[in-house]
């Protein structure tokens, strides 16, 4: 270093603690006697401006936390973790209940038959799969296609929870009971909760009926047709 570049940084050192006593003065003239030096407030001090800190969440960063997951027990038979498809920055979201046989083999959801209802119901939206996003509650698939239990579901949901806040869409239409309920946080029959919006992680939640379900009851079709033409007004997609 030159003696030129020492005496410009000497120089910029004494203008920080110049401006760092000023302060000190104020605040003294403003009635301050002390500061907070309890080890969490210094620990919050010490973490400011980490890049950790400032980093924002992605998908990649997600798949990469959860790993080869053995956080509960439906590692043991699974597959694939299924962790989803689609825009990372969708608008929508659809998030089901957790993988059948068919994802469970290809590690992608909703590819068996009742993901190629969703496909056609994303497609009469004038969308496509790839520009939603494509998730479930959990991200094994249960034995039998039985239904997550609660503690599965509670080890699962971070993960999903962490999917909302990095892709940020405005709206996610929950399929079926599970998805809805436990999204919404709520035990109400699915029947109730359709057809209407809710608020769900800053977005806007339509909950409609499984395509399974409708696979065995193609009655509802006409419901879940109104519960999507209700999210394309409010999407600003023509009918
Ligand atoms: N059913 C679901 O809930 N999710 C899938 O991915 C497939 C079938």
């Amino acid at each position: 270093m030159t003696d030129t570049h020492q005496n410009k940084s000497i120089k910029e050192l004494n203008d920080i603690l110049g401006d760092i006593r000023s302060y000190l003065d104020y605040l003294s003239d403003t009635g301050c006697r002390g500061f907070d030096c309890t080890e969490e407030s210094i620990k919050k001090v010490s973490d400011w401006g980490n890049k950790k800190d400032i980093l924002p969440e992605t998908l990649e960063k997600i798949r990469k936390d959860l790993g080869p997951c053995t956080r509960c027990g439906l590692s043991e038979r699974r597959n694939s973790i299924v962790f989803g498809v689609g825009d990372t920055h969708a608008r929508l979201v659809f998030v089901g209940e957790g993988p059948g046989a068919d994802e469970d083999r290809a590690g992608e959801p909703f590819v068996g038959a009742a993901g190629q209802l969703l496909t056609k119901i994303i497609h009469a939206m004038h969308l496509t799969r790839e520009q939603v996003y494509i998730c479930n509650i959990i991200k094994c698939r249960p034995p039998g296609n039985r239904n997550p239990l609660p503690d599965e579901i509670e080890t699962c949901f971070p993960f999903l929870e962490r999917q909302m806040k990095a892709i940020k869409p405005d709206f996610i239409c929950a399929l079926g009971a599970v998805a809805a309920q436990t999204l919404l946080g709520c035990t109400d029959p699915i029947s109730r909760l359709r057809g209407r919006f809710h608020e769900c992680m800053g977005a806007r939640l339509m909950p409609t009926y499984h395509p399974s379900y409708l696979l065995r009851n193609p009655e509802k079709k006409r419901d879940v047709w109104e519960d999507m033409q209700a999210l394309m007004v409010e999407m600003g997609i023509s009918l």
